[in-house]
């Protein structure tokens, strides 16, 4: 089987790369090689790289991701996690775990996500300097326990919160994370013995309150936990509590730290400018003293500043793998059954043809022309397109209208703050802190909600 051709050398010698620089990597291999190309990767083999609509509309309508081989994320997130399934299986999961994160089901936790984030932000001290993928961890991950458990029990809550904070952490540290790809690393590694245990502490948790929420049996228990447990298929079958922790582990998972670091950026680019950071406030303040979460959603800069945001450093920065069924034609290359395709989402959205000037953050762009769904794929597309898609951006709004309307955020200094791979995540480097400054008062921040 002929593939496009890619970048020369070992397979771990150009994965090694690829962890160091994954920006760079695929910027000089798009520049050598047009915009379909082939890396390779050890244990995964060749993986054919697209990033033009056309190729990627191609991707999209593939109908198989690379799975069941698909081990990492087997081990990450167990075999009956949506991400894993397939065929009937897989749209009829999505069927069931859509609903709370789409319409109208998603809009009654507006007022919940303003709410946390304001008790975030009363912890801040004026003048104090502050973590920023701390502080939207933090938010992300309790959004994301209270929709999916909610708020009964807190002293379990705050178990289970550091439960799923310790496996989140260890998930985005190298020395846990190698050994999913690199299994003959697992006997020795520190890293992946601690992330083992952190998982088998989650578990416990998850499966306490699965016996708990079916003991409860409140059919108008508003969590995604209660509807996992009453749901049943077609066939009239419940799924089973292995196939409920999986899809717990799953939104953990893939529910909150993308969405954070989405948000760390967001506080950069704001900070950066004061421009954009005053048009925000102004749109903010035409709402009022305390706004609709509905009405927060829909102010046409700060959804454009979202946008932008996702185009520029896409928090995911390949989509899922696909593998291709019959035979196909993608950017004038014949691909075989068997053959691995990956959407670079930063190669598209990174065209010049597409965004003029694409290097400049500008998100006026979002307001001057519509993207199609196959040049703006910060959520990927087709049947496995992000569930959260729509969650994502209402949170992402309330978050940083709560923060705001709360506290200045400052950056320390001019400096670009340049992007950092953390496993599969574009993210700010770690250590990226701006200072808080009250919008009156010093002292604890005095806050909209009090
Ligand atoms: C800014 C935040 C987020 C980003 C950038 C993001 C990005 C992505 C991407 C790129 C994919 C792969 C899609 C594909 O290959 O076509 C995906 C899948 C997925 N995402 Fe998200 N996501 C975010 C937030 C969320 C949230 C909040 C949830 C939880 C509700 C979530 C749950 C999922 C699930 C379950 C899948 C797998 C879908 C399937 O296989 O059918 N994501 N996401």
């Amino acid at each position: 089987m002929t593939l496009p051709d890619g970048p020369k050398g070992l397979a771990i010698l150009q994965f090694s790369k690829w962890l160091r620089d994954p920006l760079g990597f695929v910027s000089q291999a798009h520049k050598q090689f047009g915009d379909t190309f082939t890396m390779r990767l050890p244990g995964i083999g060749p993986m054919v790289i697209v990033s033009d609509p056309q190729a990627v509309k191609q991707l999209f309508t593939q109908p198989e991701i690379a799975s069941p081989g698909d081990e990492e994320l087997k081990v990450l997130l167990g075999e009956n996690s949506v991400l894993l399934l397939s065929g009937a299986a897989h749209k009829e999961r999505r069927r069931l775990l859509m609903p709370p994160f789409n319409g109208s089901r998603m809009t009654i936790w507006g007022q919940a996500i303003l709410d946390m984030t304001t008790e975030a932000a009363q912890n801040f001290m004026d003048g104090e300097r502050i973590n920023v993928r701390d502080v939207m961890q933090e938010i992300t991950l309790n959004v994301m326990l209270q929709i999916v458990f909610g708020t009964h029990d807190s002293g379990r809550r705050q178990q289970l919160r550091r439960d799923v904070g310790d496996r989140m952490l260890l998930a985005s540290k190298m020395s846990a994370v190698l050994p999913l790809w690199l299994p003959f690393l697992r006997p020795i590694s520190k890293g992946w013995k601690e992330s083992q245990r952190a998982e088998q502490a989650c578990d416990r948790a998850f499966y306490a309150e699965i016996n708990e929420c079916r003991a409860r049996n409140d059919p108008d228990e508003p969590t995604v936990l209660a509807m996992l447990c009453q749901a049943t298929d077609e066939t009239g079958r419940k799924l089973s509590d292995v196939e409920i922790r999986d899809e717990l582990m799953t939104l953990m998972v893939a529910g909150h730290e993308n969405t954070a670091t989405a948000l760390s950026w967001l506080v950069y680019w704001l900070g950066r400018d004061p421009r954009m950071l005053e048009r925000v406030r102004e749109e903010l303040t035409s709402l009022g003293d305390a706004p609709d979460p509905m009405a927060l959603a829909k102010l046409p800069y700060l959804d454009a500043l979202c946008h932008e945001t996702l185009r520029y450093y896409p928090p995911v920065m390949l989509t899922m793998r696909r593998i291709v069924k019959d035979p196909v034609e993608i950017g004038g290359h014949r691909l075989e059954p068997g053959t691995k395709i990956w959407g670079s989402v930063y190669l598209a959205h990174r065209r010049a043809e597409v965004y003029p000037d694409p290097d400049a953050f500008r998100p006026e762009r979002f307001l001057e022309r519509k993207f199609s769904q196959t040049e703006f794929i910060p959520f990927g597309g087709g049947h496995r397109r992000c569930i959260g898609m729509a969650f994502a951006l209402f949170e992402m709004k309330l978050i940083i209208a709560g923060l705001l309307s709360a506290c200045d955020l400052e950056l320390l200094d001019d400096k670009p703050l340049l992007p950092k791979r953390r496993t599969g995540l574009l993210a700010p480097d770690i250590g990226f802190e701006v200072r808080v400054r009250a919008k009156s008062a010093p002292g604890p921040i005095p806050l909209a909600a009090e």
